[in-house]
């Protein structure tokens, strides 16, 4: 007798997430015989900028249920999560839940398969990444995450030998490649089509920037420092500025309050965009400036000069293989590093052991030697 179909619920709730799952859910419902995949969306994020717009442009389906569970402080956006999820287990008995990156929903998801009787197997996509600060909230998602996990899917062999560091079972550690490279190489072509550059009169050379972290934005004084060093680097390098929406409401108060901050500033502030837009900003930019982990390894890949504004990573493999620096906060230290980089800027394509494209195969690989329980 053929088994039955290996029955998974995927889970995404922020932006960052749908690059990942894009690619996984679609090689899942290339073999129908073999998986019965079904899409959760947490609504953490749920605004059209923010988790329409890649479902669109990334090809993703309807999610099959949706939790609404939006914005609050972290307990109650965890929790309001999980005791949604718990009911979604409760009626749905998946053999594995996939989870993907850290933010909260991966963690919330986790918690409660892992706690179901009997417990929901979890598998972990983009596990073993560790920044070792434990004030960043992703790490704690992390570090939780990994500990509840069946099945952990690693980026780069450091994260490999940081879980197998933390005790975990070799035999359930998989190093399969990049998820949201999957998805870049994917539309990297297509990204050259894209209008942002024409619809904003957008002229090369500039530089990019991104900035959501807690610890940058939430945080007046850093918010500040930052932004005397681009207001610096602005002199020599005109820098466009997609806003996260945490951040919108930071810089109202800390820097835009300041009446000399945007006389003749060459900082433009834009609404966030897209996924192909920002691609083709990123991909074309002279320099990426960024608090992002996602954006270290994407520029790390299409051979841009990243500056990361944060003292540490848990990205290395960008920094030993890729283009990334880690720059911190420190004004001087971010336009002396942008300053080099465009005196030399090289822009070489980086190769990163397994960013190929191939690691939603290598994961359905994994998948497929797998059999139902029975339930
Ligand atoms: C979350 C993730 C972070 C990830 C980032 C990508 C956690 C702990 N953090 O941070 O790891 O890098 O997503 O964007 O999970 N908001 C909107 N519209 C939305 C979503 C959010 O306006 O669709 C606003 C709300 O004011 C909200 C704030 O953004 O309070 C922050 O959203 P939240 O999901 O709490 O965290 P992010 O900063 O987006």
């Amino acid at each position: 007798m053929r088994p039955r179909p290996l029955r998974l619920l995927l889970v995404g709730g922020a932006r960052p997430n749908f690059m990942k799952i894009a690619p996984l859910l679609r090689a899942f419902r290339a073999r129908p015989a073999r998986f019965e995949a079904r899409l959760v969306h947490t609504g953490q994020h749920y605004d059209a900028a923010m988790s329409d717009i890649f479902f669109a442009e990334l090809g993703l389906p309807e999610p099959d249920i949706h939790l609404s569970a939006g914005s609050a402080t972290h307990a109650v956006q965890t929790a309001r999560i999980m005791r949604a999820f718990e009911k979604v287990l409760q009626a749905e008995r998946p053999d594995w839940v996939i989870v993907v990156g850290d933010v909260n929903s991966t963690v919330a998801c986790s918690l409660v398969a892992a706690k179901m009787t009997p417990p929901v197997p979890v598998a972990h996509v983009e596990a073993g990444l560790r920044s070792r600060d434990r004030t960043m909230p992703e790490e704690i998602n992390r570090v939780v995450t990994d500990a509840l996990s069946d099945l952990l899917f690693t980026t780069s062999a450091d994260a490999g030998r940081n879980l197998r560091a933390e005790g975990i079972d070799r035999r359930r550690i998989h190093f399969v490649g990049n998820l949201m490279i999957d998805t870049l190489r994917r539309h990297l072509r297509s990204a050259d089509g894209a209008g942002v550059m024409r619809r904003l009169g957008i002229a090369q050379p500039y530089g990019l920037l991104t900035l959501h972290r807690p610890s940058n934005v939430d945080d007046p004084d850093a918010l500040r420092r930052i932004f005397v060093a681009l207001e610096e680097v602005s002199k020599d390098l005109p820098i466009i500025f997609p806003v996260h929406p945490r951040t919108v409401k930071m810089l109202r108060t800390a820097v835009l309050a300041d009446p000399g901050a945007r006389n003749g500033s060459a900082v433009r502030h834009i609404q966030p965009l897209g996924y192909l837009d920002f691609l083709q900003l990123q991909k074309r930019a002279a320099l990426v400036l960024t608090d992002s982990g996602g954006i270290q390894e994407e520029a790390s890949i299409l051979g841009v000069p990243c500056l990361t504004l944060r003292d540490n990573t848990e990205r290395p493999v960008t920094i030993t293989h890729g283009t990334n620096r880690l720059v911190g906060t420190d004004p001087a230290r971010i336009v002396a590093a942008a300053r080099q980089v465009l005196r030399r800027r090289p822009r070489r394509r980086r190769t990163i052991p397994l960013w190929d494209g191939r690691a939603a195969a290598r994961i359905v690989e994994v998948f497929s030697r797998l059999e139902p329980e029975a339930r």
